[in-house]
């Protein structure tokens, strides 16, 4: 629907100037409304004659007839339009009718009118303006004496606030609602757009908008450039669709719209080259591009989400103050999001954090298989203990979910037993092993937590393994449970540990700048490794710029808790259990406290089949030796 503005105010206040700077910055047709006086009003006036207001109901009148050659475009209006009857008059149902009153004194528009040259106005009816005006107290108000410029910017930018929202989100699948909703419940004005598949997803926007309370100010889109044309500048726009060929797809449709400086974010789950690359790309037609982490699935994002956003600094200081105010709060009140670093870094940040869990979901499976099959515990015996555990430094969100989960029944039956022990994976676990092997951090946790899926997903062939086997998992009598508990916590700290050395070397060999420490700020709630843990490597890795394994906090635990670590591995292992996160994690911290390995038989084979020479321990230099 189009939109007449009407520049309002007493004669000599500069509606018709103010009107006609309005009308330009929108591409929008001007008109005064004293053009639209009959010739009895003019002539009344130019005797100093005051109009009353049956001279008004005419030419208001006349102007009403005019709407039908404007609403195309809609207009800008000056008028004196002093009364609010005068202004009733001139709304229709057909168009929005705004008012922009320009408020000013009896002194100061006195002395510009005695200035003013060539006009038929009458300053000395000037009083019977005043007399007459009831001033507006809804529409835009603004004081008449700023300078123009300061005074145009103004009502320029209420009219853009007013008509725009101030973010856009596209792609309203679970997540997508969910954010949307929580960025309405923080007062932030939202353009929603939901592509348009006939049968399958017709009016999503539209219907979503109108389904929950806190979306009244939102508008719904099917129409890719309307939405974007709803939106404020520089436009802020919000991906929500499936990491893939569906984000180019989007921004492809976008670009057309879309003008320099404008900002997309991508939430999904992308790939960090791919990031990088939108990043470059979108570079160099002006756009911004933000990789956006966001973590805490739907219910996080619905009430505090976790959120790690890369990409330039510049886009951030635009789209912060949003994302801030939807995610969630760390233990001093403050957001859990914060400018990570450039380029594709906040997926990046996003991929090991997935891979964190990963090997944190795997630890408890695996603690749950030892307390189950090897320590005889019942169900709720596990709960119990996990919910123990939760009291103490090893509290976390899993593992309070896991407790959960081992309760749960279903027609009184648990439900964990009915569950098929195929576990699936939608890509950032065996992405962040890729890139954490491509810059030469060792990954054993999270490597084998990603295997450990895939070996699960094996499970014709494991079912023909114990049938070919056939041997039984032993009960283990010498482990007690406060063992198991140290070794699982000692797990957790290597895990981490691997994690953030991945970032601390990524963020090394692609210039990001990460700051470790405020990172496991922002995962201290939120996201899904949310834990006591992290709330501890704040401190640990503040100012501290090494594997977190070589702390002098960590030192001590360690050195405690690998005895519990290797009683586990080799009693479990010993009794046929499969627990590689627990395996692995002892095997990177055996690794890590060995001044001397055994990678010189791997030089030394190396060198033999393949002269690919090796450094020595005595001297200086690369050498290769005659073997046989
Ligand atoms: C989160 C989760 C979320 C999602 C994973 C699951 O932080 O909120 O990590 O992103 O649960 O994508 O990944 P898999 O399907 O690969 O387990």
């Amino acid at each position: 629907m189009a939109t007449i503005y009407i520049v309002m105010g007493v004669s000599g206040v500069g509606k018709t100037t103010l009107g006609k700077a309005i009308a330009q910055k929108m591409n929008i047709p001007f008109y005064d409304a004293d053009d639209f006086h009959p010739q009895a009003n003019i002539d009344k006036m130019a005797s100093g004659i005051p109009l009353q207001d049956e001279d008004r109901w005419p030419w208001l009148d006349r102007i009403v007839n005019q709407y039908d050659q404007w609403q195309t475009k809609g207009a800008v209006l000056a008028c004196s339009a002093l009364k609010e009857s005068y202004r009733d008059r001139l709304k229709v149902d057909q168009l929005q009718v705004k008012t922009i009153y320009l408020s000013a004194n009896f002194e100061s528009i006195q002395q510009r009118l005695a200035a003013r040259k060539n006009h038929f106005f009458n300053p000395d009816l000037l009083q019977s303006q005043f007399d007459t005006l009831e001033a507006p107290t809804s529409g835009i108000i603004c004081d008449a004496s700023l300078q123009k410029d300061r005074l145009l910017q103004y009502i320029m930018n209420t009219i853009t606030a007013q008509n725009t929202s101030q973010l856009g989100l596209i792609g309203l699948g679970v997540m997508g609602k969910s954010l949307s909703r929580n960025f309405a419940n923080n007062h932030i004005s939202m353009s929603l757009f939901n592509r348009h598949v006939s049968g399958v997803e017709e009016d999503v926007a539209v219907n979503f908008v109108t389904s929950y309370p806190e979306l009244t100010n939102s508008k719904g889109f099917d129409d890719i450039e309307a939405f974007v044309k709803s939106l404020s500048l520089p436009r802020k726009i919000f991906l929500m669709v499936n990491a893939g060929p569906a984000v180019d797809t989007v921004i492809t449709s976008l670009e057309p719209y879309l003008s320099e400086g404008d900002i997309i974010m991508d939430g999904g789950n992308s790939h960090y080259v791919d990031t990088q690359r939108r990043v470059e790309v979108l570079k160099e037609k002006g756009i911004h591009f933000l990789g956006v982490g966001v973590s805490g699935g739907e219910e996080g994002a619905l009430k505090g989400p976790s959120i790690m956003p890369g990409g330039t600094a510049e886009a951030y200081e635009h789209v912060g103050p949003f994302l801030e105010a939807i995610a969630a709060r760390d233990a001093h009140g403050n957001a859990c999001c914060a400018h990570v670093g450039s380029g594709g870094s906040g997926h990046f940040v996003k991929m090991i954090h997935n891979g964190i869990e990963y090997a944190e979901m795997q630890l408890i499976a695996e603690a749950y298989d030892i307390l189950r099959n090897h320590c005889s515990l019942s169900l709720e015996q596990i709960a119990q203990t996990f919910d123990t555990w939760n009291e103490g430094a090893e509290n976390s969100y899993l593992l309070e979910i896991s407790a959960k989960i081992v309760r749960k029944t279903e027609n009184g039956q648990p439900l964990i037993d009915v569950i098929l022990d195929k576990a699936k994976q939608k890509g950032t676990g065996s992405w962040s092993t890729t890139a954490a092997l491509q810059i030469g951090v060792p990954f054993d946790t999270i490597a084998q937590s990603v295997l450990a899926r895939i070996i699960s997903s094996e499970k014709a062939q494991r079912v023909k393994g114990q049938s070919l086997y056939a041997i039984d998992r032993a009960e283990i009598h010498e482990l007690d449970i406060a063992t198991i508990r140290e070794a699982y916590q000692t797990a957790r700290i290597i895990n981490h540990a691997i994690g953030f050395e991945t970032l601390r070397k990524a963020s090394s060999e692609y210039e990001w700048d990460l700051h470790l420490s405020e990172i496991a700020r922002i995962w201290t709630n939120g996201c899904i490794i949310r834990s006591t843990l992290m709330e501890q490597i704040i401190s640990v890795l503040h100012g501290f710029d090494d594997n977190i394994l070589f702390h002098e906090s960590v030192i001590p635990e360690m050195t405690k808790g690998q005895a519990a670590l290797k009683k586990v591995v080799q009693d479990s292992v010993g009794a046929g259990a499969a627990i590689p996160v627990f395996c692995a994690s002892l095997s990177y911290f055996n690794a890590m406290i060995q001044g001397d390995s055994s990678a010189n038989m791997i030089q030394a084979q190396r060198d033999f089949f393949g002269a690919h020479t090796y450094e020595r321990k005595d001297k200086e230099g690369s050498f290769h030796t005659h073997w046989e």
